[in-house]
């Protein structure tokens, strides 16, 4: 096993940490404060942000849209340099972060910017960010990735840099009081499946990386199980934190991964418009019914540790069967057709797409997933 772990975004966890973040930013920042739809001023924490850099020049920029695109990104970066700022913060879910990411990426460079997303340029140095997270799901607000969307071309793509990682996150569980239930129930499903493309590949020995794997998908079914519980601090708090953990790389420390089921998902809501985590749930049972065999042993200890399923020969299929069931148990969708996607010429038009995309042609830890399993896990999951 070798790697370099290295996550420099310090964590201000808790009711209240939003006050500290005076103090976190260089005096004399002058501030792009960047945020969604609206969300932020219904609850308060708008309010908050302002009185909290009282004393900072601050430009916003508002309506950074869920799965964020470069259409709109292009202002934000338009605004950044007609002002001279020198500091981003985000204060949002996963998109506003994202987008912010995209931001200060392009603050530095000249070029086309969908140089950027699409890897042609890779970011050497880009603008400090910062960032209020309002919504668990993603892990952006302490990793170095960011996906952008292009309406223009119906492409959505992700790119990463040590750069890009914000010098700061809070997390406060009272952000989340606002959310309605749909975000809430993407955000958990999103993060256990993070989880899942981190720890469902093949056994290393990495016995330490499995068992927090396996901590966070436990307490991910846990609250799950305890949806009823979603107004008590304690729930939003564990969400949270699971959410966050989940993604800030340090679970996937010298361990093979698997994300085929996002770079899926991803044409999924460039080409139907549909919510992240419900691309997630549509492809994922589909997908590890169709590479169980590569997957058993992963799944087998996941049935084990997490679902506490009983020793049997088919444990694997047991497995995927109770994520399925969990998915479904948060009325989630796990078909093409719960997303009311029904009409067949639509479904072959997207594997047209992910045909025609270079970097689809080989998924999965093992390169086993081409698009002709693709397109069985697609048909599979009609
Ligand atoms: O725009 P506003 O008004 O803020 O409303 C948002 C948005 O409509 C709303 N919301 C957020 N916090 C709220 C709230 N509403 C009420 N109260 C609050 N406290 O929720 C809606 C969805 O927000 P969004 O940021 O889009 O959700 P999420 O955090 O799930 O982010 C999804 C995006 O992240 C990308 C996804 O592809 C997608 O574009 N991802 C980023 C990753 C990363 N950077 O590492 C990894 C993920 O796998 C994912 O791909
Ligand atoms: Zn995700």
């Amino acid at each position: 096993m070798k790697f370099t772990y290295h996550n420099p975004t310090k964590i201000l966890f808790g009711q209240g940490k939003l006050t500290m973040i005076r103090n976190q930013i260089p005096s004399g920042s002058r501030i792009l404060l960047a945020y969604g739809g609206g969300s932020i001023k219904a609850n308060g924490i708008y309010e908050k942000v302002l009185d909290a850099l009282h004393g900072f020049k601050i430009v916003e920029f508002s309506g950074i849209e869920a799965n964020p695109c470069i259409e709109t990104l292009e202002k934000a970066v338009a605004l950044y340099k007609a002002n001279d700022l020198n500091f981003i913060l985000a204060v949002g879910g996963g998109s506003v972060i994202d987008g912010c990411k995209f931001i200060a990426a392009a603050a530095h460079y000249d070029g086309d910017l969908w140089d950027i997303p699409r890897g042609v340029h890779q970011v050497q140095k880009a603008a400090p960010i910062a960032c209020i997270l309002t919504l668990p799901a993603t892990g952006s607000e302490s990793n170095d990735n960011s996906v952008i969307t292009r309406h223009a071309t119906a492409e959505k793509l992700s790119f990463d840099s040590p750069h890009l990682y914000p010098l700061f996150a809070v997390l406060d569980p009272d952000a989340m009081k606002t959310l309605p239930e749909r975000q809430l129930k993407n955000g958990l499903v999103d993060a256990f499946i993070h989880v899942c493309e981190q720890y469902l590949t093949f056994p290393t020995g990495a016995l330490v990386q499995d068992a927090y794997a396996e901590a966070l998908l436990r307490t991910l079914v846990r609250l799950g199980k305890s949806y009823k519980d979603r107004e008590t601090d304690e729930w939003r708090a564990n969400l949270m934190y699971a959410a966050n953990q989940g993604l800030n790389g340090l679970i996937s420390c010298g361990v093979p991964s698997d994300w085929a089921t996002h770079q899926i998902g991803h044409e999924l809501t460039a080409r139907f418009g549909i919510d992240h985590a419900q691309t997630l749930t549509i492809i994922q049972p589909s997908l590890l019914r169709n590479q169980i065999d590569l997957k058993r042993e992963k799944l087998e200890q996941m049935g084990t540790s997490v679902f506490s399923l009983p020793k049997a020969a088919d444990l694997a299929e047991n497995t995927v069967d109770a994520i399925e069931a969990f998915y479904q148990g948060l009325a989630m969708p796990t078909s093409f057709s719960d997303a009311n996607i029904t009409d067949q010429r639509t479904i072959d038009s997207l594997l047209d797409i992910i045909r025609s995309r270079d970097f689809l042609q080989a998924l999965g830890e093992r390169g086993t997933i081409t698009p002709s399993a693709i397109r069985d896990i697609v048909y599979a999951a009609r």
